[in-house]
């Protein structure tokens, strides 16, 4: 068995943490065969709620989980971690703007890339959850300059899940026989959820939804919405946000990453603009990658056509906004 790896959660006495660390510490992530060191991070008023999760946690006697370190300080919380998971953060109660969650939660990014920097290993891989996630993983990475900045990524892949499902239920085809549906910039309502360069597998042969579809409507109008509001309508009936799909998306983005994409598949992730079909460099954009050997690559040449050019105008112009915001927050 190799040696055991350290992993930190932040935010692990909240609701997503709650599935999420069952999820890593079974090896969903990582592996069946890799040990782990999970280091739990909150705030110091849910210390009590934490030592309730270490209680659980070890009362699942689970094999591969070496060790728990709960803790409320970033120093020891981020102490030579191979991997970041970012969950902790203000979450978004039931008719709250995400702008309005901006103010409060970028002063968090801002400390833990400086902790990450001091005290993580040099190759840690950052998957920020905590919203606004793209803006927070941005302003994490600034204050970790000495760890690439291809390292933090944002969670654009519940809504990439979502949209299989969405897609997979109107075929009527199990989730799985559907891929390559894109999310396309921020992780808010101006995402643009894109079904034109998915497939579909159907009775063995390969084809793309739109021909068996064949509801450009559906595919343009009704789609889109249903998938940039579910966040909203899962509040809406549970009064708490997303947090079991929430933490699945979140082992299935960090999976990929250090396991790598199934050829031919790619999946979306809020990675840091290279100017790729004309988003703005120096954004934390979601696109379509593929990964191999820990190393995600933008999917090249895709076709995007004038009714996706002004949607990615849209989701990017409101990442430059919320990107200014953050930084005025912070000099302030
Ligand atoms: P929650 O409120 O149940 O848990 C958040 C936890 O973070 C709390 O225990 C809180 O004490 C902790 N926390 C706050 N500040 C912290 C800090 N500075 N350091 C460490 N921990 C800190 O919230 P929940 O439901 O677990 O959601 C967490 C975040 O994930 C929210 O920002 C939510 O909006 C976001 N989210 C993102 C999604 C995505 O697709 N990117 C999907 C669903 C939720």
């Amino acid at each position: 068995m190799p040696e055991p790896i350290r992993v930190v959660v932040t935010g692990a006495a909240g609701q997503i943490s709650y599935s999420l660390l069952y999820m890593i510490a079974k090896g969903d992530v990582f592996g069946y065969e890799q040990p782990l060191i999970l280091h739990l991070l909150d705030i110091p008023p849910m210390m009590d709620v934490l030592q309730g999760v270490v209680m659980e946690l070890a009362d699942c006697a689970i094999p591969l989980l070496r060790e728990v370190i709960p803790t409320a300080d970033p120093a020891v919380a981020f102490k030579d971690v191979s991997a970041a998971f970012l969950v902790g953060a203000m979450p978004r109660k039931q008719g709250m703007e995400r702008k309005d969650l901006l103010s409060a939660n970028v002063k968090i990014f801002k400390v833990q890339g400086e902790a990450l920097d001091k005290y993580a290993k040099k190759d840690v891989k950052v998957l920020v959850v905590g919203n606004p996630a793209n803006t927070n993983a941005l302003i994490c990475s600034k204050y970790a300059p000495s760890i690439p900045k291809e390292n933090f990524t944002a969670m654009t892949r519940l809504d990439q899940n979502r949209a299989q499902a969405q897609v997979s239920a109107k075929i009527g085809v199990p989730v799985e026989q559907v891929s390559n549906v894109i999310i396309w910039g921020n992780h808010s309502s101006t995402q643009f959820p894109d079904a034109s360069h998915a497939v579909v597998n159907l009775s063995g042969k390969q084809l793309t939804v739109a021909e068996v579809i064949k509801d450009d409507s559906w595919l343009r109008d009704t789609f889109v919405q249903i998938v940039q509001k579910r966040g909203a309508a899962v509040i809406a009936a549970r009064k708490m946000s997303s947090a079991l799909s929430a933490a699945k998306a979140a082992t299935d983005h960090m999976r990929d990453w250090f396991q790598g994409t199934v050829y031919g598949k790619y999946v979306s992730m809020g990675v840091v603009s290279d100017g790729s079909y004309g988003v703005p460099k120096d954004l934390v954009f979601s696109f379509p990658v593929t990964i191999k050997n820990g190393q995600w690559s933008i999917v090249q040449g895709l076709t995007i056509d004038d009714f996706a050019k002004q949607k990615l105008a849209i989701t990017g112009k409101e990442l430059e906004e919320e990107k200014e915001e953050a930084v005025a927050i912070i000099q302030a």
